[in-house]
């Protein structure tokens, strides 16, 4: 229960064994939030991790060995040998798959038990197999499903990984560890006013001067989970940017140094990333970072510098010295001094925090229809081509009008322009930026009640 004090020097007072909100926190098997995770795909590993040798992955609490053939195919299964327990990290990767060290049964990448060579003749184990997950590689990241067989989405390919508005473009694949639960860093995302103090005022400019420009906030629902619509007047434009939360633990995010001079419409991500938890208080943090001229236009990015525990942006891991962290701190520090859980019920929310709030909805809502034995509603299961998605950044000429409230003003054209981002992943994914582009056009707001 939420405690408030309203007396000074009250610190004796304050309750001490406040507990997680496991509902929407869980990440192990066979508990609702874990079996919520499991709807979807998720990040094992770079490819880069994998070599000649198997790899150990603990993935929402379940200890997994990822190998990949000598014929280049990648198995992922449970770590314990099915025969006596040996762990499979130091098994030997053949053509067929990998063979344990200790009594050299050998195991296919989906679990068929192909050789059990310490079993006396006659012995077959056609009908037995070992624990194992499907696995998908896409540029760099190895992705597993590991929910119920017949609820298998296909592998989910964004609009935004082949998007680069004509340009030559990199997707850097990086993978960082934060030791805290995966939702506070989901609800990051959603919390995009941070960017106004964490990363510009307080700590200094982090990223752009532009992001000191207090916003104009709204979130809005989309057909896979929610955005925020994060609005600001810069002289004469007003820059609209969305961020999506793709459920259950998706998110992208758009150009890390936006400067909003120069017009323009749907600009894509710098950053598309997945939130997948090692267990209940650790967390993987993967994805891609996107480099080319339209999200990067001056080159301050550096692929170089992005990989395993490597990201070029300050505050993002682990990776500086105590006093550096706390002179100069960002998200990592930020997030993760929460707590390894954090507490919801010491929290304070005001009316800033309301996507935050919005998240945890969605993500219970989702874990309680997944605990029901209702569908759970995010991407699609089937599709073909690419899934549309809706974060984006876009500048419009709008100079603040006499007489009228500009901070409405903005409001308006932000709602009414995200309704048009929704709609708009109807078009076909050459047409989407020109459509978006006549659309903004044609808004043009007066008054506002
Ligand atoms: S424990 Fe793996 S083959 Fe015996
Ligand atoms: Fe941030």
């Amino acid at each position: 229960m939420k405690q408030r004090l309203t007396e000074p020097y009250q610190g004796y007072f304050r309750q001490q064994n406040l507990q997680p909100d496991l509902e929407i926190t869980q990440t192990g098997p066979k508990t609702p939030g874990g079996e919520y995770l499991r709807r979807a795909w998720q990040p094992v590993a770079l490819s880069e991790e994998v070599g000649e040798h198997p790899l150990l992955v603990e993935i929402m609490g379940e200890e997994l060995v990822l190998f990949k053939t000598t014929k280049g195919v990648y198995g992922l299964i449970e770590k314990h040998c099915a025969h006596r327990g040996a762990s499979l990290e130091y098994g030997i990767a053949t053509d067929k798959g990998i063979r344990c060290c200790y009594h050299s049964w050998l195991f296919a990448p989906d679990g068929r038990i192909l050789e059990t060579p310490n079993a006396p003749c006659g012995v077959t184990l056609d009908n037995f197999f070992h624990g194992a997950y499907p696995v998908e590689e896409y540029k760099g990241i190895v992705f597993a499903y590991m929910g119920p067989p017949d609820t298998k989405p296909d592998f989910p390919v964004l609009d935004t990984y082949n998007d680069y508005h004509g340009e030559e473009s990199q997707m850097v694949p990086y993978s960082l560890h934060y030791p805290c639960n995966w939702l506070q860093i989901a609800e990051n995302t959603q919390d995009p006013i941070h960017s106004c103090f964490l990363h510009t005022s307080v700590s200094g400019t982090q990223f752009d001067d532009s992001w000191g420009v207090i916003p104009t906030i709204d979130w809005v629902a989309t057909p896979y989970g929610m955005m925020n619509v994060n609005l600001r007047r810069w002289e004469d434009n007003i820059w609209l940017r969305t961020t999506e939360t793709i459920l259950p633990n998706y998110n992208q995010a758009g150009a890390f140094w936006e400067r909003p001079d120069e017009e323009k419409a749907f600009q894509r991500v710098a950053m598309t990333r997945f939130f997948r938890p090692i267990n209940d208080t650790e967390t993987q943090v993967m994805g891609w970072r996107f480099f080319n001229d339209v999200v990067d236009p001056q080159h301050k990015g550096d692929p170089g510098a992005v990989g395993k525990e490597k990201m070029d942006a300050i505050g993002q891991l682990d990776d500086r010295d105590y006093l550096s962290q706390q002179k100069e701190p960002g998200d990592f520090e930020a997030i993760t001094s929460q707590g390894r859980i954090n507490i919801h019920d010491r929290e304070t929310l005001l009316v800033s925090d309301r996507g935050v709030s919005m998240m945890r909805k969605l993500v219970r809502k989702g874990v309680q229809a997944v605990r029901d034995g209702e569908e759970f509603v995010s991407l699609p299961r089937h599709f073909s081509g690419v899934i549309p998605t809706f974060t984006q950044d876009s500048v419009a000429r709008r100079p603040a009008l006499e007489g009228v409230d500009d901070d409405k003003l903005i409001r308006e054209y932000g709602l009414r322009y995200a309704q048009i981002v929704i709609e708009s992943a109807k078009s076909s994914p050459d047409e989407r930026r020109d459509y978006l582009q006549e659309k903004l056009n044609e808004l043009d707001i007066q008054s506002v009640e």
